[in-house]
């Protein structure tokens, strides 16, 4: 049995609406802060992706009881929370299930989760997190890969925390931490990101005390106890700033949302650089116009509000063919650029020197069989081979189903030619080695570094 592959046939323009679903990487966080309380919680806009589906197996393994009502809804039910252990078969899968650790400390005094460990984009310490829990008076120990905690007398104490860098993941872990915690915790050079918002906003909704949330400052006066809450997650920012470059790359005029605006001021910025018309359609809508000429920019990759790294590689496969050379500087992952060798199989022209990728742009690119290697390289792939000459051909496709909820078939709405391919006896005559390349490519995988379990 074949891994399936997509196949995307280029050059076609596309038109119409592009949806977008709930922010996955606020989803999962939200789900976590169900743990924050005895009572129900209700979440919407909850995209269904295996990565969201895995962080369902993790509360489960604590003994919250999960209900799914609708496809995108989910009901929290944490009154017979027992356990504070995560299984490592998951964690080693979802750096984000290690984010538990801090509400599983507040509610249950203790927590045993395993270290995340590396993933494809790079190594993805957790000490920020480790450091700012035992600031909060927790006990941790790392002992055999494990991250045993527990908290003294019980309840943990508000504290002024320093990030040395504001790390999404360790100001979500120690906000939730916090709400629960004796007394004021102010978190400083905290992360912007409006997926911490996001949360700040359900524990609020769930009677905590926060505030500075959006700014690097985040003061949370800890409470005895939560309510459970009804919050509905924001409309993803890269999934729609996917699909304004698939407008982009595509020459096409499309309309993407809902978004909120405000989350992608920096994609928006670089795309009207390269020459892109983009308009407000209605209150919660973006309507891409692009231009004839494709212009090169400079991109570095930063924290909110800075251009965001889970959209370097989508928007480098646009670069690929602006008329002259861009500069993209990935300064939040150490090894982000590996989609480089795959863009160039389609002819991109792109060198890498440490962390910049120096990107000429090429007349068009060339449909070719390419392997992604994480989940944004996968998207860009995708993108690629919407503009490229013939067909293109994505295999390793794990990272794909993480983060894009139906992404075939919302492409395929607004025109795109794209299909998910089983059978490798079903795929185009000019691809006729693919079968064989698929088989190539899984041995090599096999063969070669460790599976990549990337998990941004
Ligand atoms: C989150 C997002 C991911 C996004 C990233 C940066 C989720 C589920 N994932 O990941 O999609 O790409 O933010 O916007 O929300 N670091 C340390 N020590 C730590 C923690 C982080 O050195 O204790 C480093 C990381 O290795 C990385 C950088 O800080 O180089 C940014 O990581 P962080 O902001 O923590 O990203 P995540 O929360 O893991």
């Amino acid at each position: 049995m074949v891994a399936p592959v997509l196949e995307v046939v280029g050059g076609h323009t596309l038109s119409g609406h592009l949806p977008v679903s709930g922010a996955k990487n606020s989803a999962l966080v939200l789900l976590t802060a169900s743990i924050l309380c005895s009572d129900q919680c209700r979440l919407s806009n909850v995209p269904s992706l295996v990565d969201v589906a895995r962080m369902g197996q993790v509360l489960e393994a604590f003994g919250i009881k999960v209900k799914r009502p609708e496809p995108n809804c989910w009901e929290l039910d944490g009154s017979a929370i027992a356990h504070a252990h995560a299984p490592y078969e998951i964690v080693s899968k979802l750096r984000a299930s290690f984010f538990a650790i801090g509400p599983l400390l507040a509610r249950l005094g203790t927590a045993r989760v395993p270290l995340p460990g590396g993933c494809a984009i790079g190594a993805r310490p957790v000490e920020l997190h480790v450091r700012g829990l035992k600031s909060l008076g927790a006990d941790v120990h790392i002992d055999g890969g494990m991250v045993n905690a527990s908290v003294p007398g019980g309840r943990l104490k508000g504290a002024k925390i320093y990030l040395d860098y504001p790390s999404v993941g360790a100001t979500e872990t120690l906000m939730m931490a916090a709400t629960l915690a004796d007394g004021e915790t102010i978190i400083e050079n905290a992360a912007q990101e409006p997926e911490v918002v996001d949360l700040a906003n359900l524990c609020r909704a769930m009677g905590a005390r926060i505030k500075g949330h959006g700014t690097n400052t985040i003061v949370i006066d800890g409470m005895e106890k939560l309510h459970g809450a009804e919050y509905a997650t924001i409309p993803d920012r890269i999934e729609a700033g996917t699909f304004l470059v698939a407008g982009a790359i595509t020459r096409s005029d499309l309309v993407v949302g809902p978004v909120v605006p405000d989350h992608m001021t920096a994609v928006i910025a670089k795309l009207r650089e390269v020459g892109c018309r983009i308009v407000p359609e209605g209150d919660n809508h973006l309507r891409i116009q692009a231009g004839d000429r494709l212009l090169p920019t400079d991109i570095e990759t930063l924290p909110f509000p800075g251009f965001p790294t889970d959209m370097q590689p989508q928007l480098m496969a646009l670069l690929t063919l602006a008329e002259g050379s861009s500069i993209i500087t990935e300064t939040v992952f150490e090894n982000r650029l590996r989609h480089v060798g795959e863009l160039s199989r389609m002819g991109a022209d792109i060198r890498v020197k440490g962390s910049a990728a120096i990107v000429s742009g090429v007349p068009f690119l060339s449909g070719a069989p390419v392997t992604a290697t994480d989940l944004r390289a996968s998207a860009a792939l995708i993108l690629a081979g919407l503009t490229a000459r013939g067909t293109t051909i994505v295999q390793e496709l794990k990272h794909l189903d993480r983060g894009y909820e139906n992404i075939e078939q919302k492409l395929r709405g607004v025109g795109a030619k794209i299909r998910r391919i089983t059978d490798p006896n079903e795929l185009s005559a000019d691809m006729s080695s693919a079968d064989r390349l698929v088989q190539t490519t899984t041995e090599e995988v096999k063969a070669g570094d460790r599976p990549p379990v990337s998990i941004n």
